[in-house]
Formats: C-alpha cells, structure tokens, sequence
C-alpha cells in the first residue's frame, strides 16, 4: 500500500501491511502480531510524521468513530470522542452542539487521537488544559489502561506517548473537560488583534466568533496540507534561560519571545529561522514555507531524507547563528 495519499506531508511511503481499526475486537489480534516480535506503527491522521520510503513493520491506522456527551457537570460538559473522529470536524461538532471550549484549536490537522500525543496547543491553549483522560489500549501487556490528564505527563508539545516506544499504545479515546461557564482566551497577539475579537465587546464575543477568528488567521498563514504538503511546525519553539534570552536580545533586540510562568522565555523558531534567511528557500522539492517559516514543504515528490536534510541544514545554521539548538516537532519514523 502506498500511504502518499494518507500523510499529510504527502511522501511517497510504500508499506507492506496496513490494517485499519474500525472496531475495538480487533486488538488482541493487533497484540498477537507485536507479541511475536513485529512493532507496530500507529497511525491517526498522519499530520505529524516524516514518513520513510519503506515500510516494512505492519501500519495501524486508527478509524474508530463515535462522539458523546457522558456528563454535564455544574463546571463542565464531559465529551468523550473516539481516537478515528477527525480533530476539526470534532471541534465543530462540539461547538454546533453548545459544548464550546476546543475553538482555539480549530482547523488542526489530525485526528482525536493524536491530539493527546503531542499535546496540540493554539492561539492561547494547550489542549491539557481540556483533557480528563485518555484511554489506550497497550499493545504488549493486551489491556486496556485509562490514563488521568496528570498520568499522561503533559508539556509543551509532549507527553508520555511521545516517550514510549512506537507501537506501545494505541489511543482508543479521549474524554474532554470542557469548563463552564465559557471564558473567552484571546490574549495570543494574532487572535487579540483580529477585528472579530478586538471590534466586539465581551458580550457580544461567543466560541463561535472565536471559532472563525482562528480559522480566519490559520488560512492566511499556514499552507492547507491538501494543497501543499506540511506537518504545521516542524520544528518547537525553543525554551532558554532568562539570562541566555537576556544576552540574546542585546545581539538581536527585536527578537520574538513569550516569557514562561517558571521565569525561562521561549523564542519564536519562526523568526530565528526567517531572520537567518531561510524563508521560500528550497532545496529540491523541499522547502521552508514563504509565509511562515517554521513551516517546512513538500513541493512535490520530496523524500524524508530531502525533507530531514533541509531541517538539518535550518537547525545547524541557527545554531551557528544564535546558538540556539531547534528540536524537530514531529515524528520521524525510520
Ligand atoms: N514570525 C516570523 N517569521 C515567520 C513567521 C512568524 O518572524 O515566517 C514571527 C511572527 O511575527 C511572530 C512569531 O514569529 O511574532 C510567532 O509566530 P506565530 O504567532 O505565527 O506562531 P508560532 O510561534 O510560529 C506557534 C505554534 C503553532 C500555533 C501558533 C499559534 C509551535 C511550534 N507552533 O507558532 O502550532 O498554531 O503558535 O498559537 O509551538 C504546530 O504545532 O504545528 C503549530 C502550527
């Protein structure tokens, strides 16, 4: 099976087995397989993986579908949706239904599934901050574990499935917090200035403005994966010491920051890399995104060494430059 079509980077990867979860009685037969020596890859909506040519280690790509309303509680409306559902469209649903709370992080690419994983965080929210708990299946013990928002270790752009080995859990569903009553988070400088936000005033604001705000400012900056190949951010937005920002600064004085509440800062990526000029630079059929420069390209036909090579020569020039180590953001298999 070629997956071209099936990550959004759109690399050509042909795979030798792919299965898809439709149905949660396919586990122990998905156990059998690892527990006789093959790791399995997990997939959901393939938005944040370099992909490699080759693939000969067996595909599981997450379907399972199903949306819910398990509780209102006096502070908050528990949602529970399974790991196939699409992110944005799960987003929308909640909002048409009158569960807002998720509008920060519309028009993510992905699944529910593998929001959880790297923690999926826009214009002011971390998705942590929503999360009650995750349930996953783990593939070697043959058990399902519900995992608590505090077990998943959640951190910027990380958690706990970021650390296991591949194939250790597959993510079945995820039960969301959403708190009530709804508050507004608009102080991300992008979403403060839109006019749907800064011409209204906080009665007139609702989740469904925001919702089109964020859409609104997502389109005019971030390539659509279906019309260029991308995984968003390929790279994390660094965190340094207050006194390496300090020193920083007196060398680049308008470099971009967002201060952190435990006293480090942490540095636009976007602009190191755009001010050492790698911005619409291409290398073959990869590229650094013209708009937004943390965003890396597939023009067409790119190859994951094209792509890991590009993001090697950006890390190793700002490194040089500003002596800043960039951290790749999504998940190479090899
Ligand atoms: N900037 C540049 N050049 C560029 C792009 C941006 O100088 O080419 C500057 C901007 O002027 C701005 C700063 O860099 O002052 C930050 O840019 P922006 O607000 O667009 O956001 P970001 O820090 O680049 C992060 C997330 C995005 C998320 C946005 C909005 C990471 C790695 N990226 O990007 O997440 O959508 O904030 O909250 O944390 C993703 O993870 O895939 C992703 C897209």
């Amino acid at each position: 099976v070629n997956l071209q079509s099936h990550n959004t980077l759109g690399l050509a990867c042909q795979a030798s087995r792919v299965v898809d979860l439709v149905d949660l009685d396919q586990l122990p037969a998905i156990s059998q397989i690892a527990q006789q020596g093959q790791q399995w890859i997990v997939l959901g909506g393939a938005s944040n993986v370099v992909l490699p040519a080759q693939l000969d280690r067996p595909v599981l790509r997450v379907a399972l579908r199903g949306i819910k309303l398990i509780a209102e509680e006096a502070d908050a409306w528990i949602v529970e949706a399974a790991a196939g559902e699409n992110w944005h469209e799960f987003v929308l649903h909640c909002l048409q239904q009158g569960w807002p709370g998720l509008e920060n992080l519309a028009l993510i690419p992905g699944s529910v599934g593998a929001a959880p994983v790297q923690n999926i965080g826009a214009y002011g929210v971390e998705l942590d901050t929503r999360i009650e708990s995750v349930r996953a299946w783990h593939v070697l013990d043959g058990c399902f574990v519900t995992l608590s928002a505090q077990a998943c270790s959640f951190a910027y752009r990380d958690s706990v499935f970021k650390h296991s080995a591949a194939g250790t859990w597959v993510i079945v569903s995820v039960q969301f917090r959403l708190p009530k009553p709804w508050i507004a988070t608009t102080h991300y400088p992008d979403l403060a200035r839109h006019p749907f936000v800064s011409n209204l005033s906080s009665e007139e604001l609702n989740a469904s403005r925001v919702f089109e705000a964020v859409c609104q400012i997502r389109q005019t900056k971030l390539p659509d994966p279906k019309v260029l190949g991308n995984v968003g951010s390929f790279f994390k937005n660094p965190v340094v010491s207050a006194e390496r920002f300090a020193s920083l600064r007196q060398a680049f004085p308008d470099v971009v920051a967002y201060p952190q509440d435990d006293g480090q800062v942490k540095l636009a990526a976007a602009w190191l890399i755009d001010r050492a000029g790698w911005k619409g630079q291409r290398r073959g059929c990869a590229g650094v995104h013209d708009r937004q420069a943390l965003v890396l390209i597939n023009e067409g036909g790119a190859s994951a060494d094209d792509i890991l090579g590009l993001a090697a020569a950006v890390i190793a020039s700002v490194e040089d430059r500003y002596g800043v180590q960039l951290e790749i953001e999504p998940t190479v298999v090899l």
